[in-house]
């Protein structure tokens, strides 16, 4: 794994707690709930051990804990895995929570379910930082078991693509977007400026892998899945045209 001498945009607690409002609305974390049995049906999975690889504030580990999985939730946010804690606890819902980097985190054969949920991976410049993820993700799966990753398309990104979006928040809060696609559709570059009334609160560059179906199916085997299957959103649904989402289903080999 490469140690960057500079932290990296995903390390900034500050880029997770001022973007908190956008990404994760009341009405996110409400829908993870459906969310959470379409990847239980997707998968085949009845019960067991879940690993929640990137959780963020727990919209599915609590959920899961609450139908009675035994759960882990990783990921490298404090302030983040803090909401998830408070959240866990107001519901009395026992989560393992861990602070750990999704290249570390590797729990031998212990799961029978991992999830990396709302385009949680393809953060790490090195292409193989990248791999490593999904060779730890199958390394921490029982032989079988199962991985459901999703993320933005590029097949979709291109059909949708604009250089420039805004968001505003019930609350005034306004988020612009600039995005350039970088190195021949390899990479998104993002320029996010967070306004509040007059005040800027934020301005964050930051760049991302994106990935076609056929691109995250090689990644999948060549890190030792097997079975793979590609679908456009969590109910299963063709990845098409007309697909919101990508979502890969593989298993552990
Ligand atoms: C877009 S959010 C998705 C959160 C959650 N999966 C969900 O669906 O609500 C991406 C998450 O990845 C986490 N993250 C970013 N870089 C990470 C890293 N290197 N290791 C572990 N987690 C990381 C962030 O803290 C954040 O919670």
């Amino acid at each position: 794994m490469k140690e960057s001498p500079v932290m990296e945009w995903f390390e900034h607690d500050d880029f997770w707690e001022m973007t908190y409002p956008f990404m994760f609305p009341e009405t996110r974390i409400e829908k993870a709930e459906e969310d959470i049995l379409s990847v239980l049906s997707l998968c085949g999975i009845e019960k067991g051990d879940v690993l929640d690889l990137c959780c963020g504030p727990g919209r599915f580990s609590i959920p899961l804990a609450r139908m009675g999985y035994s759960v882990t939730g990783v990921d490298a946010t404090d302030f983040l895995l803090n909401i998830a804690r408070n959240r866990a606890s107001i519901e009395n819902v026992e989560v393992e929570w861990i602070k750990e980097d999704m290249r570390r985190f590797l729990r031998s054969r212990s799961y029978d379910l991992v999830m990396n949920m709302f385009t949680s991976f393809g953060y790490f410049q090195d292409h193989s930082d990248n791999m490593i993820v999904l060779e730890n993700v199958n390394e921490s799966l029982r032989q079988g078991g199962k991985f459901v990753i999703e993320v933005m398309g590029k097949e979709t990104l291109a059909s949708i693509f604009q250089p420039v979006t805004d968001t505003e928040t019930d609350e005034g809060l306004l988020l612009i977007q600039r995005h350039t696609i970088e190195s021949g559709w390899n990479r998104i570059a993002n320029d996010w400026l967070l306004i509040d009334n007059d005040s800027v609160l934020g301005r964050w560059k930051f760049s991302h892998w994106v990935y076609s179906a056929a691109e995250l199916k090689n990644m999948l085997q060549e890190a030792g899945f097997s079975n793979l299957e590609v679908y456009g959103n969590l109910e299963g649904s063709p990845y098409n045209s007309e697909s919101g989402r990508l979502v890969a289903v593989a298993t552990a080999g």
